[in-house]
């Protein structure tokens, strides 16, 4: 373990790297020809017998361009291609080169660094392949193999140090409408979240976004410990969909070092969207207001790679951001992820419009770590805080509206003496640790208990 933490030098160039990087040339290539052009995929001629399902093909068009597609569907004597890039320049005859399985071969030394779907640096830095290519759709640990939850981490938040803890291997979902803070709250995870190392998936992402989260939201000393995959919104749903399925491999290729990863996803729906942009076009119709069939599948196979792992590996703690229009969590794709993950969290449009962030929205939020996650007083301060916050919310609009007779119900009296100390206590940064958030909340309660 604290040799696989040793290991973790940003720049490290080693012999292993350079092996790796050689036994990936092969002598002999197989050669097919473009056949026919569609608007999303092509079709080539003589890869059939040779090819696999979602093996990667590259394309060499006359004017000298390089683009790079996945096999979506195949028969005897053909293979349909959905390419990375824009087809422009691709003709009839140009010849297609299989390159085989898409894999990546992720490296200590990527920590520190902005790569792309492919495991390619993007910040105009060297990066060495690993010694180990890793399949993007990589099998989840054994369940019954593995590990149960492991313990509570300090998150820097306070809420999340106490009423929604999150534990070691656990898997959470932030939901929400758009502009409601779930970005901001997942960068506030990364820089204050214990771990060894942070995996930062941002998918479908402007690329000015991109560049202002790894300048200046997570900065030099949050980028110290992490390393981030980025695929921007004008880039093809192949490119998008595999940002996540690289991050998970990365997050594995850590996780099977002993170590623990953080891996932050931001955000599931994009990568759904973008599945289902690449399901259709590989022919598959659509379903659930429009998401094929195959979707529920693609993303529980993506979570359950997430989680405690088995043995002498580490644990992958996820944290995956979910946009709900219009804060519908029947929505498929959240109804899908709230059955999959360990918890969820509700980030609320009215409490972000009054100005109190993280704007979660407590009442409708559950962390599954509990009650294990904290001791037995910490429970109590749990449900007693719940209570309050409950009682105040079922009389808030009475409140408001001056309706509300004090001493008609001793728990709404209660609850609108703490409220202000505890609604203040629920948008905390914490700098110390747990023990000292639930200190804080106690405290803030306590007028209440009295
Ligand atoms: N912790 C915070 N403190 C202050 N403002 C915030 C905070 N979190 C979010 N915001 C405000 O909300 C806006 C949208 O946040 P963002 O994280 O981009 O939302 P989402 O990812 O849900 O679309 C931000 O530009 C900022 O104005
Ligand atoms: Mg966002």
């Amino acid at each position: 373990m604290t040799d696989a933490l040793n290991d973790l030098k940003p720049g490290r160039v080693n012999m292993k790297g350079l092996l790796a990087e050689f036994s990936t040339l092969t002598t002999c290539q197989a050669i097919g020809r473009v056949e026919e052009i569609h608007a999303t995929t092509l079709t080539v001629r003589g890869l059939s017998g040779v090819a696999g399902l979602g093996e990667q093909v590259a394309i060499n068009t006359e004017t000298g361009r390089r683009v790079t597609g996945e096999i979506l569907q195949m028969n005897q004597s053909t293979v349909t291609i959905m390419p990375d890039q824009n087809l422009e320049g691709v003709a009839i005859g140009d010849e297609a080169m299989l390159l085989g399985p898409n894999t990546i071969a992720p490296d200590n030394s990527w920590i520190g660094h902005v790569i792309d779907p492919a495991g390619q640096p993007i910040d105009g830095s060297f990066l060495m392949r690993g010694s180990k290519e890793r399949s993007l759709r990589n099998a989840p640990p054994n369940a019954t193999k593995r590990r149960a939850l492991g313990a509570r981490l300090e998150t820097g938040i306070a809420v999340f140090n106490t009423l929604l803890p999150l534990v070691r291997g656990q898997r959470l979902g932030l939901f929400s409408g758009s502009g409601v803070g779930k970005s901001t709250l997942l960068s506030k995870f990364a820089k204050g979240t214990q771990a060894d190392v942070v995996v930062i998936a941002l998918i479908g992402e402007r690329g000015r976004e991109v560049r202002e989260f790894v300048d200046s939201v997570l900065g030099p000393e949050g980028m110290k410990r992490s390393v981030v995959i980025a695929a921007t919104s004008d880039q093809s749903p192949l490119v998008r969909r595999r940002c996540v399925l690289t991050a998970m491999g990365v997050a594995e290729h850590f996780r099977d070092q002993g170590l623990h990863v953080l891996l932050l996803a931001d955000s599931v729906t994009r990568f759904a969207e973008a599945h289902r942009e690449v399901a259709l076009a590989s022919g598959e119709q659509g379903s659930l207001r429009g998401f094929p069939p195959s979707t529920s599948h693609m993303i529980m196979s993506l979570c359950e790679r997430a989680g405690p792992g088995e043995g002498h590996a580490g644990d992958i703690t996820a944290i995956f951001t979910i946009l709900v229009a219009g804060s519908d969590m029947d929505e498929p794709i959240a109804d899908i992820l709230r059955g999959v993950l360990d918890g969820h969290v509700i980030l609320d449009r009215q409490i972000a419009e009054r100005g109190r962030f993280p704007a979660v929205d407590l009442l409708r939020s559950v962390s599954r770590s509990l009650p294990e996650a904290a001791s037995q007083e910490e429970n109590e301060i749990i449900t007693q805080a719940r209570r309050l916050l409950g009682a105040y919310d079922r009389a808030e609009m009475m409140i408001q509206a001056g309706l509300y007779a004090a001493g008609s119900d001793p728990v709404i009296d209660a609850s609108i003496k703490i409220w202000p100390a505890l609604d203040q206590f629920l948008s905390e940064d914490e700098s110390e640790n747990c023990s000292v958030s639930f200190e804080r909340l106690k405290q803030a309660i306590s007028p209440a208990l009295e």
